[in-house]
Parts: C-alpha cells; structure tokens; sequence
C-alpha cells in the first residue's frame, strides 16, 4: 500500500494495545483475505476456524462482494456520505473508494475498535481523493459514544441522508450487548432516506458440532463470534423498507454474474434498506 503504518512505526502506545498474542477478529478476517496485516496467534486461531469450517474464506470473500454491490447501490441512489462502523484492515475496494468512484465528493467516516485498524485505515486514508475520509475509534456497544464522535468530528451532515454501514460486525456483539438497540440508536440520528447496509453471519446451514467449534475459536479472541438466523436478521430492519431481494445470502444480493453453486448456503446474510 505504500505507507508506514503506526505498527510498523513501533509506537509503543499502539504496540501495546494490539495485543498481538490474542486472536483479533479484524486480524483473522484480513488472514482469510488473504492480507498481511495479522501476527502468529491471528494465523493460528484463523486456520483452527478453517479447519472447523473451509468456507471461511468464501464467506469473506463473498461478504466483501456484497459490501461493493451494496455500497455502489446506495451512492447511485444519491446518498453522498456514509458512516462505516466495523471497517476492518484496509483491504481491495474499501466503501471510501466505493462511494467516491460513484460521486468523487463522497464523505465517508469509519469506526472500529481495533487499533491496528485505525493505524492501517489511517495511513490510508491520508491518501485519498477529493471526498473526504476520516477514521474514529468507538465501540458499537456503545452508540451513543459512536455518535458523540461522529458529531464531534464534523464530517456528515445528520440533516442530510446517510449510508450507514454495518457489515459483518453485529455477529461480534452478544445479545447482552444489545446488537438491536445499537442499530436502532444509530437509525435513530439519521434523516428519512437514509440507507442500512447491513451483513452478519449465521449458523442456519451449519451442522451445530461445527458451529461450536467456530465459536470456541472466537470465545477465544477478543470478540465471540454469534451467528444468528435470518429471522434474527430481518429483525434489525424492523421499521425499514428493505430494498429487493430482502435478507439473502451474501453472494444472491444483486449479483452482477451466475451465483457460484452453494451460494444459497453462505454463512452470511445481508441486505439494504430505507429510512421511511
Ligand atoms: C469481519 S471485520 C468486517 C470488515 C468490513 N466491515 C467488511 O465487511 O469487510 C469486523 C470489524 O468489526 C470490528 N469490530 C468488532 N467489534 C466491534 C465493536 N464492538 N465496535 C466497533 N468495531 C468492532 C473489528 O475490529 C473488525 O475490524
């Protein structure tokens, strides 16, 4: 990517939350990717979930797929600003440069938890185009905050229609965490025209033995790992106009070619909705 990270730079305060003997859900994410941006404990809890479960890799792969189907959709519907809480390590085809491949003027600001994240999409984020692009560290568990940052730093206009972005993260919240009313409080801030996009991952195809082994890797990390169904799913859409298909599988929201065979069977649902 041709920058220096603040992990690569060896800043002792970063060093020092990256936590690199713990599995990180970012870190293992980027490994299925395929990126470099993971250490030794990441590769190993990553290659335990594979071993539990080899479609893994397809599942992010198709998610990320998603994530620029649905992005692309939302900026061509006029939507010029988009608030992505759970970014992950910059990887192909980050939302910024999906939204301002449609209007170069795009904002975009992400959120995330993990520091090695925020240092990546930091040093990204220097570098981008005319649109402007920002990073922020909040916790979604915490909506309040969320927005409190968001508002602070002045980027998106609240009177104006806003993308908000959730894709592939709610599965990191416990029930306990209250995943529906961060969703809620987060809709709740945003003007009529607003757009949900929104992915997480389930256990509806997977046998229950291999479903606990995945979720004993994760218990593991620093976030569980909880799949819900896509009742559950649907659920976070309550009160919004789901656009065409609804709730499917990653890879059967508006593909733009033939599904690959199992494509019905993904780990992933997600969707787009409205704010009416
Ligand atoms: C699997 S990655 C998804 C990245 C990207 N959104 C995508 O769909 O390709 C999940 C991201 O959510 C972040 N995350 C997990 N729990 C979070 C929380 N409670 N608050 C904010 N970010 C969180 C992780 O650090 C990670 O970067």
């Amino acid at each position: 990517m041709g920058y220096k990270s603040m992990w690569e730079s060896g800043d002792p305060r970063i060093a020092a939350d990256l936590r690199p003997d713990t599995p990180h859900p970012a870190r293992m994410y980027d490994y299925y990717l395929g990126g470099k941006d993971n250490f030794p404990a990441d590769r190993a809890a990553a290659e335990k979930a594979l071993a539990a479960n080899p479609e893994f890799r397809t599942t992010a792969r198709a998610n990320r797929g998603f994530l620029t189907r649905a992005v692309r959709c939302v900026a061509g519907l006029g939507v010029d600003q988009f608030l992505d809480v759970g970014t992950g390590i910059p990887t192909a085809g980050n939302t910024h440069q999906i939204a301002q491949a449609v209007d170069p003027a795009a904002r975009v600001v992400y959120v995330d938890n993990d520091p090695i994240v925020l240092s990546h999409a930091r040093a990204l984020m220097a570098g981008s185009g005319p649109g402007r692009t920002t990073v922020l560290r909040a916790d979604l568990r915490e909506p309040a905050a969320v927005l409190e940052a968001v508002r602070a730093e002045g980027l998106l206009d609240f009177s104006r229609p806003v993308g908000l972005v959730l894709a592939a993260v709610l599965h990191f919240l416990r029930d306990e965490d209250e995943p529906y009313r961060a969703v809620a409080t987060l809709l709740a801030a945003l003007p009529p025209g607003s757009h949900l996009v929104l992915s997480h991952g389930t256990a509806d195809f997977i046998p229950a033995a291999v479903r606990d082994r995945v979720t004993g890797v994760y218990d593991k990390a620093t976030a569980p790992l909880v799949g819900r169904s896509r009742e559950q799913v649907r659920e976070f859409f309550d009160g919004l106009e789901l656009l065409e298909p609804g709730v499917v599988t990653v890879p059967l929201w508006r593909p733009e070619g033939e599904p690959a065979p199992g494509a019905e069977r993904v780990s992933m649902y997600g969707a787009v909705a409205r704010k009416i």
